[in-house]
């Protein structure tokens, strides 16, 4: 079919790829995993619009890989730290990510490492697995309960008023770090309160991640910030990896100045930092915050409809700010 050429990074659902198909030509990688980027560059040339995946790098390099003609780079993801968004600027193209359509699984994800770590039933899983014996005991594997404990919550946008809304439900007290303060009816619906980052850190019981990755917030949390935290407190990172130095935080675990943390992003993903996997008081998953069959297909079909809009000359629906 003639039309605009839609190149596609990665194996998306179905739904998304036959709105592109009836738009245009699609060029589809089918990979599952990460696209070699050589195969990348020379898949996006000539494209008018891209579909990229959080681990595809948009720089310079692959707009001009793309060429002139390109328009529209349409994120499948909220997050966007993998793009340029000066150098697509600078040439005229629009970028687009999916906000909104995932913060119900991502915070149904972080609620539930939250619960793992402070409960320990990833550690629970490998001790009835081992084979080793066990009984029921007064202290045996106790964690620590959430009503009437403190949430602390870095960045208060979609994803984390949902974690928060949940926090609600479970009796817990919000407070919350931003740059900007959250909207009235927000914070008031929530009783959250707004604190400087050192505060949150030091009077929360569990704390967690919600901000972007950008120059500002890596490694927002590093030594200095995990000491501040309480003895007590657990950490959950379901944002970017990079947010936090995760050799800190293997050394903070490992000596007990913190009590927990649940990880669902990592710093050199997907490599992990070798101290982290040794540590019991410490939930691994790889990176499933989205991780749906309904929000990915709702998150391709947002970037299907981006691109699509963008090249029909209607704007994008969500563009990220530049
Ligand atoms: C995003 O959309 O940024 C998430 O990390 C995907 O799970």
């Amino acid at each position: 079919m003639q039309g605009p050429v839609f190149a596609v990074t990665n194996r998306l659902p179905a739904p998304a790829v036959e709105l592109l198909r009836q738009a245009g030509e699609v060029r589809l990688d089918e990979r599952e995993t990460a696209i070699p980027r050589e195969d990348l560059l020379e898949l996006v040339a000539g494209a008018d619009a891209v579909l990229t995946l959080l681990h595809d790098r948009v720089d310079a390099e692959l707009l001009d890989a793309a060429g002139p003609q390109l328009r529209c780079v349409a994120n499948v993801a909220v997050g966007y730290d993998n793009v340029d968004v000066a150098a697509a600027a600078a040439r005229g193209v629009v970028v687009t990510n999916t906000p909104e359509v995932l913060d119900d699984a991502t915070a149904d994800l972080t609620w539930a490492l939250l619960l793992a770590a402070t409960r320990r039933v990833a550690e629970g899983d490998r001790l009835v697995r081992s084979g080793r014996e066990w009984s029921w005991g007064m202290s045996f594997m106790l964690g620590s309960s959430l009503r009437g404990k403190r949430l602390g919550i870095v960045g208060l946008g979609g994803i984390g008023r949902r974690v928060a809304e949940r926090g609600r439900a479970f009796g817990m007290e919000i407070a919350y770090h931003s740059r900007r303060p959250a909207p009235t009816e927000v914070t008031a619906a929530l009783e959250a309160e707004r604190m400087p980052l050192q505060r949150l850190l030091a009077e929360s019981d569990v704390v967690s991640l919600h901000c972007p990755l950008t120059p500002e917030t890596h490694h927002l949390i590093g030594a200095r910030e995990l000491e501040a935290m309480k003895e007590s407190a657990v950490l959950v990172n379901a944002a970017r990896g990079p947010i936090v130095d995760e050799r800190a935080l293997g050394e903070a675990l490992a000596a007990g100045r913190i009590a927990a943390a649940a990880l669902d992003v990592y710093e050199r993903e997907p490599r992990v930092e070798p101290r982290l996997l040794e540590l019991d008081n410490v939930v691994l998953a790889p990176h499933l915050g989205s991780a749906t069959v309904e929000t990915r297909t709702a998150m391709a079909e947002l970037a299907a409809r981006n691109a699509i809009s963008v090249l029909r000359g209607q704007g994008p629906l969500t563009p990220v700010a530049s």
